[in-house]
């Protein structure tokens, strides 16, 4: 089971946990009763044991089916129709995953951007290659996801004509409302749902991830099983919760001037968790003038960039490493007669030992450098520990955004560039806009 512990971390810690458990005690029953900001989008509190079984049982069949009928699924959203999923298949099936012979269809990940050259790439690769479709948006009118579908669509409908594109396209987006929603009807693609109460970073464990992980061939039951456990937990609360301990040090921290959180994981399949968690806590924090800022490392790679930073730079950041126990190959370093490079005193080691090694002279390293130190270990590189994981990150979330006193499920920010980037694109209703930008902008 998942824990989270605080290396030496009385100092920071323990003369706050008095003084932070009816912040906590407050935060969850926010979170258990839907009373607190936002208390239209705590769905996923109880998710993992309400979800909608039918559903569940259809996303089964589609995948098989997607499995039966194509070598590639095109999987098109953005940020959280979009991390949750990559995060996963990457972490359980290897940021290699397409490179690797499988019985299981390859999993492009497009819509999270606007680059011509990623496109253009994907299409090639996918010549000659069977291919179904995963159009992912709860609001249906997202800019990036919804001009990469109408490629990826109108590519489909030139191969396999309407009637058999219906086949190969799945949308999942919101039950009633939104343009995606109106085009699946009209054209009668299969739809999934992002439930009302779920918001989009807070949508893995619902169809919008779901779909693209059990394609991948990852056991969803065993994922939905692992956050149900974590969920009994974080249900309960108190410093035995390993969210509520997270959220405790992580709030005390910020507090003594440590405002930006590093989150490290030392195996590189971890690295799109990592991007799925920035996405969770940079959203749901950053508002209103306050917030951690949430940054991320791969070790031991960035040690050898960021490490210098970490260990020497400015003193306000804390690191919290994401252990996720042994590797699923064990691989032990061969012995040189010669020893040119002087490694004999390691021959015989497993690289697993070298690792265990190099994370524990790091998490001394930075602590004596003035960087305090979080270790949450995960139960494993699994289906069932990755889904105690991500709930616990987002109960966690949920508590430390109502610490903060500010709404964790809303994103008013993001707003912003999308609103100049209509106008500037000539979208209609954005006239005026567009003049005072082009104004500002010199034209
Ligand atoms: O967390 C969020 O709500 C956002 O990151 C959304 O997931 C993202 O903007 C994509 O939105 P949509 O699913 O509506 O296309």
């Amino acid at each position: 089971m998942l824990d989270v512990k605080l290396f030496q971390m009385e100092k920071f810690l323990k003369p706050y946990e008095e003084e932070l458990a009816p912040g906590l005690k407050d935060a969850q029953d926010k979170l258990q009763n839907a009373t607190g900001l936002g208390n239209d989008f705590v769905g996923w509190v109880h998710l993992p044991r309400d979800y909608d079984k039918e559903e569940f049982a259809r996303i089964k069949a589609a995948a098989a089916k997607i499995q039966g009928n194509s070598k590639a699924l095109v999987v098109i959203g953005i940020g959280g129709s979009y991390l949750g999923a990559r995060g996963v298949v990457d972490c359980l099936c290897s940021p290699n995953y397409n490179l690797k012979k499988k019985d299981t269809p390859n999993v492009y990940f497009m819509g999270n951007g606007l680059s011509a050259d990623a496109m253009k790439e994907v299409l090639d690769l996918l010549e000659g290659v069977d291919f179904s479709v995963n159009v992912i948006s709860k609001s249906g009118t997202t800019t990036e996801p919804a001009v990469a579908f109408r490629f990826f669509r109108a590519e489909l409908e030139k191969r396999y004509g309407k009637e058999g594109a219906k086949e190969r396209i799945f949308a999942t987006t919101d039950k009633a409302r939104g343009a995606l929603k109106s085009l699946a009807d009209a054209e009668g693609w299969e739809t999934f749902v992002v439930p009302d109460n779920v918001g989009g970073r807070y949508s893995v464990l619902t169809a919008v991830g779901l779909l693209p992980i059990a394609v991948a061939g990852i056991d969803i039951d065993a994922l939905m099983g692992g956050a149900a456990e974590m969920m009994e937990v974080c249900g309960k609360g108190g410093y035995e919760c390993p969210s509520w301990k997270y959220a405790a040090a992580r709030f005390a921290l910020y507090k003594a001037g440590y405002p930006i959180e590093v989150l490290a994981c030392y195996d590189p399949a971890f690295r799109f968790m990592l991007e799925w968690w920035k996405q969770l806590y940079g959203e749901s924090e950053g508002k209103d003038g306050k917030g951690l800022f949430p940054a991320s490392v791969e070790f031991t790679a960035d040690l050898h960039s960021m490490g210098q930073y970490m260990q020497d730079g400015t003193r306000n950041i804390f690191e919290t490493v994401v252990r996720l126990g042994a590797s699923d190959n064990q691989l032990y370093v061969p012995k040189d007669e010669d020893d040119g490079d002087g490694l004999n005193f390691l021959a015989g080691e497993s690289m697993d030992y070298i690792r265990e090694k190099a994370m524990e002279g790091t998490l001394l390293a930075h602590y004596e450098g003035g960087v305090p130190n979080l270790i949450v270990e995960a139960g494993g590189k699994n289906a069932r520990a990755l889904g105690q994981l991500i709930y616990f990150f987002e109960y966690a979330c949920g508590l430390s955004g109502y610490l903060l006193e500010v709404n964790p499920f809303d994103q008013p920010g993001v707003e912003a560039y999308k609103k100049n980037m209509f106008a500037l694109l000539g979208k209609p209703g954005y006239e005026d806009r567009k003049a005072g930008l082009e104004a500002k902008l010199g034209r």
